[in-house]
């Protein structure tokens, strides 16, 4: 039997197992859901079994298991590092889902659950394709190794130790994920740069317990009001971070890059009506998709505090929180800028408060010279899976992984995305295309075919 063909006898088959997949609640985020996490690792581990790869270990670490798998039956072929995540963000607010989270449904061609596009979807493609390939030739068509992650949404600090020790254990040719978007839908998308993330926390404390506002307002800070004020100075009124050195180390956008991204299929109109939003804003200077992809920024992400209750309390907070996030580009360093960040904050608040700041997570940016070898093969590949052609693409959003394998090994990091960016990852009714979910298997198996003629690198 041919490839397509294979696929196509097997539609319901991987449907229903990536539906089984998609009931486990893996979020990440929530301890409570230990054992739902752990139990989409077994998951993911059975399912590698099953597709026949002789080797499938559960790395335990010290939060949530990585699921590691290798089947290297071509000594002379390429090695592929295959990397995807099975934990999901949590689904919350319940009430805005059509149906169930983690009851999986089709509607008008779209299968809705947390996890569709993110990533437990979007990941099922190469198991898809990989199950396919097996039952065509037997074995893959090139050698794997296959890392999957329970920590993406947190940040993955156990994937980190696990590259610090185990170097060896992700020697490959080239890093292949499906966990990014495409540009508009029905227009495949090759990702080669992403932006890196530092997240951080702080905590103001003014009096040491909440005060009567009338009794004591006018007299004592208010912890609210200064956190604030502090974020109301950390922009400029072009939009810029106002944190000196932040953008010291920012690589300019080249002409001749201006120019793709501006070639590119994209509406700005469409985009509004995407997000909801009645104007733009950003730094001035830039177009949306170079502010998207190629500009930092500095985000706040929550803020809380003092009384939020039904009706009015008169009441000056003991304490304020926030949280808020920096999205990196090429060449920021994480470690610097969380250093300007801090020392800003310090000089800016008074010295009425005390203040706690804390980095949750951090992240390094990644971009990739795209005219590799291996890139083509992958646009060739989506070309034939889907019947159109593909672009290539940056994305504001972050996959640390990839910075760092790219950092310490210097592979190329194939990133073929099938999400859209109105697939609400991180949202009420997260869903997934069908036709990219089975345009996704046919151009993934394609390209791991595709493969077997590639130069071995190491
Ligand atoms: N898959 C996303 C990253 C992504 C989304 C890349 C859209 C490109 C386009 C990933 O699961 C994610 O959500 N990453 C987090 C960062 C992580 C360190 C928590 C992000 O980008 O906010
Ligand atoms: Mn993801
Ligand atoms: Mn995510």
């Amino acid at each position: 039997m041919e490839l397509d063909a294979v696929i196509e006898s097997h539609r319901e088959a991987y449907l229903t197992d990536l539906f089984e997949f998609l009931r486990i609640p893996s979020i990440s985020t929530q301890s409570a859901y230990r054992p739902e996490v752990e139990r989409a690792a077994h998951w993911v581990a059975q399912r590698l079994r099953t597709i026949g790869f002789p080797t499938v270990e559960l790395i335990a670490t010290e939060l949530y298991p990585l699921v590691y798998a290798e089947w290297k039956p071509h000594p002379g072929r390429p090695t592929v590092l295959l990397y995807g995540h099975y934990d999901v963000q949590p689904p919350e607010p319940l009430e805005l889902w059509t149906s169930p989270p983690f009851e999986p449904t089709i509607r008008n061609g779209h299968l809705y659950a947390r996890g569709a596009a993110d990533d437990k979807g979007q990941f099922h493609i190469h198991l898809a394709a990989l199950d396919a390939l097996v039952r065509l030739g037997g074995r893959p068509p090139v050698n794997f190794r296959v890392l999957v992650e329970g920590e993406e949404e947190v940040g993955s600090p156990s994937l980190y130790a696990f590259l610090r020790q185990h170097a060896d254990r992700v020697q490959a040719d080239l890093l292949v994920l499906s966990d990014t978007e495409m540009l508009p839908p029905g227009v495949q998308s090759i990702t080669y740069g992403l932006r890196g993330l530092n997240y951080y926390q702080i905590e103001i404390t003014g009096p040491a317990r909440d005060l009567h506002s009338g009794v004591f307002g006018g007299a004592v800070p208010n912890p609210l009001q200064i956190l604030c004020e502090l974020f109301a100075r950390l922009h400029d009124r072009n939009g810029r971070v106002a944190i000196p050195g932040f953008y010291d180390a920012v690589a300019p956008l080249a002409r001749a890059e201006r120019r793709q991204l501006a070639a590119l299929p994209f509406s700005e109109r469409r985009f509004r009506q995407q997000t909801g939003v009645a104007g733009l804003s950003g730094e001035k200077g830039y177009t949306t998709l170079e502010r998207l992809w190629c500009r930092p920024t500095l985000e706040l992400n929550g803020i809380w505090g003092g009384y939020t209750g039904e009706g009015a309390k008169t009441v000056i907070p003991s304490r304020a929180w926030a949280k808020f996030s920096t999205r990196l580009v090429p060449h920021q360093d994480p470690a610097r800028i969380a250093r300007l960040v801090r020392q800003q904050i310090r000089k800016l608040l008074p010295p009425s408060v005390r203040h706690r700041f804390e980095v949750l997570s951090t992240g390094r940016p990644w971009v990739a010279d795209y005219r590799q070898p291996v890139f083509q093969l992958a646009r060739q590949a989506l070309s034939e899976g889907f019947g159109r052609p593909a672009v290539f693409i940056r994305e504001g959003g972050s996959i640390p992984f990839v910075a760092e394998i790219d950092r310490r090994f210097h592979i190329p990091c194939v990133l073929m995305g099938f999400g859209l960016p109105d697939e609400n990852a991180h949202a009420p009714d997260e869903h997934l295309a069908l036709e990219n979910y089975f345009g996704g298997i046919r151009s993934v198996a394609r390209f791991y075919q595709k493969l077997t003629g590639l130069a071995r690198g190491r």
